[in-house]
């Protein structure tokens, strides 16, 4: 295990194993019909990555970039857009992917953005939840894990773009982003 976590919160056989049924649920919910799949990059890409192959309905691939914590571990409030959608998602069936909810600010903003392109249906997909740090109440349609409320990186999350190559989701140690 990589020196500057403390401790798994959650293997990769955890993951893998919810994953799976998350793409359970959406094959069904989702059967038959094409779904415009984002990826709210980057922390998301390992779980869109693992997720998008066990899809049995058709799906087209888009990315979106939005900076939301600069370098630290608390959230700045406001959502810039780095790099948009190359998709028009008017009238499309359009099914957010994201790492973890927290406050609940950056996904809010983001599905307010893509909801103004009129697509058919919006739903939110994400893996970790921080129910306990929630400002925005906002849900998603298919979630994952409910985790505590301890800073965590891995499997796509970073703290100050480092860690998103672990396997697992670990919690990070305290004394790396204090101070
Ligand atoms: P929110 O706007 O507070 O819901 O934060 C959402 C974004 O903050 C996520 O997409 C992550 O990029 C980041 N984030 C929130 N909590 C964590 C964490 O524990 N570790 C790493 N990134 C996090
Ligand atoms: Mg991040």
């Amino acid at each position: 295990m990589n020196d500057q976590i403390e401790r798994i919160l959650i293997s990769s056989e955890e993951i893998d194993k919810k994953v799976h049924e998350l793409a359970e649920v959406l094959n069904a919910q989702y059967k038959g019909r094409e779904v415009v799949l984002v990826c709210v990059l980057k922390g998301s890409v390992m779980f869109y990555s693992d997720l998008a192959k066990l899809l049995e309905f058709p799906v087209i691939f888009d990315f979106m970039c939005v900076t939301s914590y600069g370098n630290s571990s608390t959230s700045s409030g406001s959502v810039k857009i780095v790099k948009d959608l190359t998709c028009d998602i008017k009238d499309k069936d359009v099914l957010m992917i994201e790492d973890i909810i927290d406050t609940g600010n950056t996904i809010n903003q983001i599905k307010n953005m893509l909801a103004d392109r009129k697509p058919n249906s919006l739903k939110l997909c994400c893996l970790l939840d921080k129910p306990s740090r929630r400002i925005i109440p906002l849900e998603a349609d298919f979630k994952g894990i409910v985790i505590p409320d301890e800073f965590v990186v891995g499997y796509g999350l970073d703290y100050a773009e480092r860690f998103r190559q672990l396997p697992y989701i670990g919690v990070l140690k305290r004394c790396i982003y204090e101070n």
